[in-house]
């Protein structure tokens, strides 16, 4: 049975202090593991090795919104996956749709930080989704596709079982517009069948698909309770504990 999930990604959002203030009141909150909802919680790096000293991970998951594609060496300002595990996250996002736009990640630099995150013992929320002119052409289907095969579908499916996908139509990320629960559970559903083509139903049953982009505790029902919605990646709504507990208590 796959896992639920509601995962925070805090983006470039909170210095030391701030959030080590957020998670300590998360942790003082969700002081039980919800039955059938996993919570995790994706931090700038700074605060990794902070909040892992008191964060309840069994409760709450801790991760990384990115590492290196290089293993170690004069790559100034890069954190290694390595040095992400050391911190205590056992989490890591990687091809989020702004590191892909602002930063130039490609399918090739993506792969092999998928490859050391694994080597590292992370599992990844690995992170697809069409732009709006690829919506309003209705290619969203081969974008995803691509991205899947550009990255994560040269692991074996043993590997691949360490992998959590997150739609996230990059038209809907932090402007409010969410996809409806119709349009999402669609690509969901599209979503596990190329996975199931690629490593068999029961791969694909197990592999948990989230929803990323404006989800909110108003809309998260609706969105939850479609067969192929696992739960959501949370942007904007988990920087407060209420709106994120919202989300988790549509599970
Ligand atoms: O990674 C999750 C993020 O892209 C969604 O952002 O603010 O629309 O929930 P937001």
């Amino acid at each position: 049975m796959r896992k639920k999930i509601v995962a925070g990604n805090w983006k470039m959002n909170m210095n030391l202090q701030d959030g080590v203030a957020l998670a300590k009141e998360l942790n003082e909150t969700l002081t039980t593991e919800k039955p059938n909802c996993g919570v995790i919680i994706c931090t700038p790096f700074i605060h990794l090795a902070t909040v892992a000293q008191f964060l309840n991970q069994d409760v709450i998951g801790l991760g990384a919104e990115n590492c290196a594609d290089k293993e170690k060496g004069a790559y100034t300002g890069e954190v290694s996956a390595e040095m992400v595990k050391s911190t205590g996250a056992q989490y890591v996002i990687l091809g989020h749709s702004e590191r892909r736009g602002y930063y130039g990640e490609t399918p090739e630099i993506l792969k092999e930080k998928v490859q050391l995150a694994l080597k590292n013992d992370l599992k990844v929320i690995f992170c697809i989704g069409e732009s709006l002119e690829e919506r309003e052409a209705d290619k969203q289907n081969e974008v995803v596709k691509a991205e899947l095969e550009g990255s994560v579908f040269n692991l074996t499916a043993e590997e691949f079982k360490n992998i959590i996908i997150a739609y996230e139509p990059i038209w809907a990320i932090g402007t409010g517009k969410t996809a409806t629960a119709e349009q999402a559970e669609e690509i969901h559903a599209f979503i596990r069948s190329v996975v199931a083509d690629k490593y068999g139903a029961e791969v694909a049953d197990d592999t948990t698909i989230l929803y990323g982009g404006s989800c909110k505790a108003s809309n998260a029902p609706e969105l939850f309770a479609k067969p192929d919605i696992d739960g959501g990646l949370i942007g904007g709504a988990s920087l407060k504990v209420a709106d994120f507990k919202g989300i988790i208590d549509a599970f």
